[in-house]
């Protein structure tokens, strides 16, 4: 990566359990960027029973949207913060063309822009196995699977030494409305990124290893070229 690259605002894209937290992780470690996950924010809300907590609860237990002017507002606020000056990663942000029309807004006025927009695509079958053995760290919110990503003790989080649970919006009932939502709502975004010359797209399937090494060389491509 072109160290002379400053300010890097990456948005990932992809259906539930395509891996844009797993991966924005990683992503940050090697670029140096910080995560921005708009679904973290609603569960740290919903920990500290915030009324903003109660509110998303509403919405994320039926998997359907949060209102886009909480969703912002939430966002904005976000970016105030310090540790974003070396450019972030966004994770489940935007998720319609309201919210990627105010996060261009949001970046525009600190003088940024979005870099690059990388679609992490998986079959849906793929999906529904890795959302059914997903773990996450209450703490830190890392993300593991069972199977596919085990934490090296079982039941506690590798990176902070949380405890893991399942998510509560990970039952095949509510698993079926996020992916609808994401179908009618978040997928015309690929179009949207694609017109703006900002997508590239990254098959999802394959190691962990794998996905990052497509994804890193996909964000070189796109902010070199
Ligand atoms: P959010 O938390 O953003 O959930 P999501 O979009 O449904 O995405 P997930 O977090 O489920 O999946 P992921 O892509 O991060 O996958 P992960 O890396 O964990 O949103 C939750 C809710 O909040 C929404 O439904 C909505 O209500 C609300 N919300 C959030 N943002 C909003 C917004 N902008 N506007 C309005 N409402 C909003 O990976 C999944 C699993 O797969 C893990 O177990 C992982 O270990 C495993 N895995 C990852 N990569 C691989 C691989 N290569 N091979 C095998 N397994 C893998
Ligand atoms: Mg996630």
């Amino acid at each position: 990566m072109n160290s002379a690259v400053h300010k890097l605002n990456i948005v990932l894209l992809g259906a539930p359990g395509s891996g844009k937290g797993t991966q924005a992780d990683r992503l940050c470690e090697k670029l140096g960027l910080t995560h921005v996950a708009t679904g973290d924010l609603f569960r740290e809300n919903l920990r500290n029973e915030t009324e903003l907590g109660k509110l998303a609860k509403s919405y994320m237990d039926k998997g359907i949207l949060v209102p886009d002017e909480v969703t912002i507002a939430m966002v904005k606020d976000r970016l105030m913060r310090p540790d974003i000056e070396g450019g972030v990663v966004f994770d489940g942000f935007p998720r319609n063309q309201t919210q990627a029309e105010a996060l261009s807004a949001m970046l525009a006025e600190m003088g940024q822009q979005v870099n690059a927009v990388v679609y992490i695509r998986v079959a849906d079958d793929e999906i529904v196995e890795r959302l059914s053995g997903r773990l996450i760290c209450r703490r830190c919110q890392a993300s593991y699977h069972k199977k596919f990503n085990p934490p090296k003790v079982e039941g506690v989080c590798d990176v902070c030494g949380g405890e893991l649970y399942q998510r509560a919006d990970d039952n095949p009932e509510t698993v079926r409305t996020r992916l609808e939502t994401y179908k009618e709502q978040t997928a015309p975004l690929v179009e949207y990124y694609q017109k703006a010359g900002l997508l590239v797209e990254v098959a999802g399937e394959g190691t962990l290893d794998e996905v990052t090494e497509r994804l890193l060389a996909a964000v070189d491509g796109k902010v070199a070229g």
